[in-house]
């Protein structure tokens, strides 16, 4: 099967992300919202990166024109009967991904693919809503899409090793690497292993061991990660974190991955991250560009 038509359900930050990288790599797309806003204002975003990377240099006006034309614009699932690959990148709960491809199960043809975007949801569960379980894979890009080289490919119970290899291929074709996560755990592996890492980082907090500032430095340069786990968190937002741990801890049933009542009080407070314009720093008004 050749790829070449390719719907985004969501257009958030990452279906915006992934309309863009697919788009600039010659695909086909078509983002779809339920809120018809939300898709336009995805393209205007997508514009505003590429009228920067022309004043730049970086790219030529043909170019834009090139890439925003691959992508169409839709609120109405019915647009993408003729695709081959479903991306899906809506809010992160389950019965509404359920949902979702429960309704276009019986728009697509039984060749589509459908990827999910889950950061650490089941793949099985989600492919519970539809007649296909073996076309239904994880695909799990990161922020931001475009610029992020890995893409996670999650085997669900019953996922095809065709429907594997064929993104690792498209994976390939847009200049990102995969990695194969071969059982349907939550978080995957990148989630899992972060996760861990902030748990361990609040516990230091919380021991006195070392104070915001200074465990975000020894992560930063004794390690060499681009940020530490505090500002990692108010990037990704502070009640991300929280409902994702619960969710873990739900998921895990071990209790060291209950969300910790530091992490609660934080988020309780307003201070969800950049997006308020605080978390475990304050942050100036434009200083939200990471
Ligand atoms: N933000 C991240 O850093 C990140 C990284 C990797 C994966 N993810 C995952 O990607 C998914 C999307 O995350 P996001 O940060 O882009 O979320 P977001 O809140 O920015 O966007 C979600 C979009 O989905 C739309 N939506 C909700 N229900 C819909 C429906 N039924 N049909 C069509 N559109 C619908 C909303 O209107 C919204 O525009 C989630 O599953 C998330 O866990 C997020």
């Amino acid at each position: 099967m050749t790829i070449t038509k390719i719907g985004i359900i969501g257009s958030g930050a990452m279906g915006t992300g992934i309309a863009h990288i697919l788009a600039q790599y010659g695909y086909r797309v078509i983002l779809n919202d339920i809120d018809e806003k939300k898709v336009e204002n995805s393209i205007r975003s997508i514009e505003t990166i590429l009228d920067s990377k022309i004043k730049r240099g970086k790219i030529t006006e043909a170019e834009k024109v090139e890439l925003t034309e691959n992508i169409s614009i839709s609120s109405n699932l019915t647009d993408m009967k003729d695709t081959d690959l479903i991306i899906e990148a809506i809010i992160e709960n389950l019965d509404a991904k359920t949902r979702v491809f429960s309704t276009l199960d019986k728009i697509c043809n039984e060749n589509v693919i459908f990827a999910t975007n889950t950061s650490t949801m089941s793949i099985t569960k989600i492919a519970s809503g539809t007649k296909r379980p073996e076309k239904v894979v994880g695909l799990h890009f990161f922020n931001p899409a475009p610029v992020m080289k890995l893409v996670e490919i999650i085997r669900g119970y019953y996922t095809n090793d065709d429907v594997v290899s064929e993104l690792k291929n498209l994976v390939r074709s847009i200049g990102k690497e995969s990695i194969e996560v071969k059982k349907d755990s939550p978080g995957f592996v990148v989630n899992r292993l972060m996760l861990a890492q902030f748990r361990e980082a609040f516990m230091v907090l919380e021991e006195g061991i070392a104070t915001v500032d200074d465990i975000d430095k020894a992560m930063a340069l004794g390690l060499n990660h681009p940020m530490g786990p505090f500002e990692l968190m108010d990037y990704t937002g502070n009640d991300i974190a929280y409902d994702t741990l619960e969710y873990m801890y739900k998921e895990m049933g071990q209790p060291n991955w209950a969300p910790p009542a530091i992490l609660k009080r934080v988020v309780n407070s307003g201070r969800i991250g950049k997006k308020a314009g605080k978390g475990w720093y304050d942050y100036c008004k434009g200083d939200n560009d990471l």
